[in-house]
């Protein structure tokens, strides 16, 4: 018998598995299928920090931050009404969620600054879930805000959270920064006990008819993968946080190439879009034939395999893989494809 336990946030899980933040956990029903399923474990939709201060109606201490742009970017950010749930309503399902299995329940917060709406994080450990996952997605749009200054901002807010709850605390992080280690070092100082690799870049399609900018949100692609499987390799042994792989992680092969770069935890959300919420068991069981014929007894012994510090020659990670890659191509391909 394989073992496929894993743990994450130190949460013992039962896999390697979880579902993260989508609309199809909005359903108890779903939640149940996902964990019978074998989802070791379930991230909630994201409250949103421009929601809960709507919400809280504490626009007046958040404004006083002195940020008369972000009284005015309320104005471009939908209606209370337009937002999935309110506080209330997410507290109860978290509770329901709670009780109708015995997986892990992740609730998810979605904002990038520090302010009055992180006192909502303590309201959710009471509810009960097991662990938070912030979402700090924020584009950098002001010519005169620094890099440094983005990321002192995302620790501060990682510090505010992580001092209001004693349950673990993970940041979902963009890719974008130019130096993940530190960025994932200083995290760690501020109290987040894992790091999940990367927040999609949901980027607007832009409409040349009405000249105008549409949100667009499309499922990802097996290969959005290899970003995150190299992260997570790089970062893999320096750190005291987990890492988790989300975005591109679809079948088999997808999870054990993320535990083998370091990961504790793989997420899926688009797979279970395309496939629905089985395809969790078949990916488990391909994972098992594979494990079996290649003669492993638990996901323990691969960890890492594929990490920078594990791999004889590092410069697949660094530049030397960039200049092999170009030097690798040849041109008569290109002759013979014309
Ligand atoms: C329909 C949909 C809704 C999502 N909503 C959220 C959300 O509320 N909060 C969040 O952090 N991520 C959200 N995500 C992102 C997913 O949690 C996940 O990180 C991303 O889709 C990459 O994983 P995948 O390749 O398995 O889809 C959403 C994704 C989809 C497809």
């Amino acid at each position: 018998m394989i073992d496929f336990s894993t743990h994450y946030l130190g949460l013992k899980l039962k896999g390697p598995i979880m579902v993260s933040s989508t609309p199809l956990s909005e359903s108890i029903d779903n939640i149940r299928r996902m964990e019978d399923a074998g989802a070791a474990a379930v991230v909630l939709t994201s409250l949103f920090e421009e929601q809960l201060i709507l919400e809280s109606r504490a626009l007046d201490e958040d404004l006083s931050r002195g940020t008369e742009s972000f009284a005015e970017s309320l104005h471009y950010l939908p209606e209370l009404s337009d937002y999935r749930m309110t506080h209330e309503v997410y507290l109860e399902h978290l509770r329901r969620a709670k009780d109708a299995v015995n997986i892990p329940i992740l609730a998810s917060l979605n904002g990038v600054t520090k302010g009055g709406w992180v006192r909502f994080a303590r309201d959710i450990e009471q509810a009960g879930a097991d662990a938070i996952e912030l979402n700090t997605y924020a584009l950098a749009t002001d010519c005169g805000q620094t890099s440094s200054n983005v990321e002192m901002q995302l620790v501060e807010l990682v510090e505010s959270v992580c001092s209001v709850v004693k349950i673990p605390v993970s940041i979902k992080l963009s890719q974008f920064y130019t130096s993940l280690p530190f960025v994932a070092h200083s995290l760690q100082e501020a109290g987040a006990r894992g790091v999940a690799l990367f927040n999609r870049f949901y980027q607007a399609d832009f409409d040349i008819e009405a000249l105008d900018v549409r949100p667009s949100l499309h499922f990802s692609s097996p290969s959005e993968l290899l970003p995150r499987l190299h992260a997570a390799a790089i970062l893999y042994g320096h750190l005291n946080v987990d890492i988790a792989i989300t975005g591109g992680v679809h079948s088999a092969e997808d999870v054990l190439k993320s535990i083998m770069a370091g990961a504790s935890m793989t997420m899926m959300a688009s797979a279970l879009h395309i496939h629905g919420i089985e395809h969790i068991r078949r990916v488990l069981a391909d994972m098992r034939l594979w494990l079996e014929k290649h003669e492993y007894n638990s996901l323990w012994e691969m960890r890492g395999c594929l990490s920078r510090r594990s791999v004889p020659d590092t410069s697949s990670f660094d530049r030397g893989n960039y200049i092999k890659t170009l030097s690798s191509y040849s041109m008569r391909q290109t002759v013979d494809a014309f």
